[in-house]
């Protein structure tokens, strides 16, 4: 069955990272929609050129899209340190820390981004903020206890001055959406969040918190596509120049 035609913005964005591919790579990849684009075109730039390639996937979602693809993946523990990791975002800021799991992945993600030299993100227009915490902030946390972390997640938040915030238990129709490790994932509603920080530290210390979504100093680039086909490219703390991408998320 043929493909929809992808997003233009996230097919230059995905181009782009797949780009940077060398044969040979050890490479980590990424979740979402703009993540699968870039599998799909990886996949063919691997058959196209014969490339010898070792892959680990952030999720099941992606590691079945990349083997029906004809790309061969491994499990993290056997490939070991890799190259680079390609994955989408939620949100981009100037400094290069995003907001990811919107998809649920952010688990895997964090863990394959962690063992990665080079984390590349790739994005369209309207995924870069000034700051973060528009988008809710996805904290995935095990199923024992459930109550009792939302209880200090909201503690916690209110220590920081973010009191009052939804803190949404994410649910698939009536049920709790549950992650590839068997986890549920709260959504939190902060509108922004003012010390990334501060907000990861006091998260990553709650005992029912598996891992948060804030990605903080992981990622070395970011490319964003645009919808002209064109990209551009966001090293660590270089400024983001709005006219460049305003207006021209999807
Ligand atoms: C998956 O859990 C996420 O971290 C995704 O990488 C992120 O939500 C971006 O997804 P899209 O490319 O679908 O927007």
């Amino acid at each position: 069955m043929s493909q929809p035609q992808p997003d233009p913005a996230k097919l230059a964005a995905a181009r782009a990272a797949v780009a940077l591919v060398q044969d040979g790579m050890k490479l980590g990849l990424g979740t979402g929609s703009t993540a699968s684009v870039m599998v799909r075109e990886l996949a063919a730039r691997a058959r196209a050129e014969g490339l010898s390639l070792r892959c680990a996937a952030t999720s099941k979602a992606t590691c079945e899209l990349a083997e029906s693809l004809g790309l061969s993946i491994e499990s993290l523990d056997d490939i070991g340190w890799l190259d680079m990791t390609i994955d989408g975002a939620d949100e981009v800021d100037p400094d290069l820390h995003l907001v990811k799991g919107g998809g649920g992945a952010h688990l895997r993600e964090k863990i394959v981004a962690a063992a990665s030299q080079r984390m590349v993100v790739i994005a369209d227009p309207g995924k870069v903020v000034e700051q973060l915490g528009a988008f809710p902030l996805p904290v995935e946390v095990v199923q024992f206890g459930f109550e009792t972390t939302r209880t200090l997640i909201r503690r916690a938040l209110a220590d920081l001055a973010l009191g009052d915030r939804d803190v949404l238990h994410r649910l698939k129709g009536s049920d709790p959406w549950v992650t590839d490790e068997g986890n549920w994932i709260l959504d939190l509603h902060l509108g922004a969040i003012p010390d990334p920080v501060a907000l990861a530290r006091a998260l990553s210390a709650i005992p029912g918190v598996v891992e948060h979504g804030l990605f903080l100093g992981m990622c070395h680039l970011a490319i964003i596509g645009k919808p002209d086909g064109t990209v551009v490219r966001l090293d660590r703390n270089a400024d983001i120049d709005a006219d460049m991408l305003a207006g021209e998320g999807d």
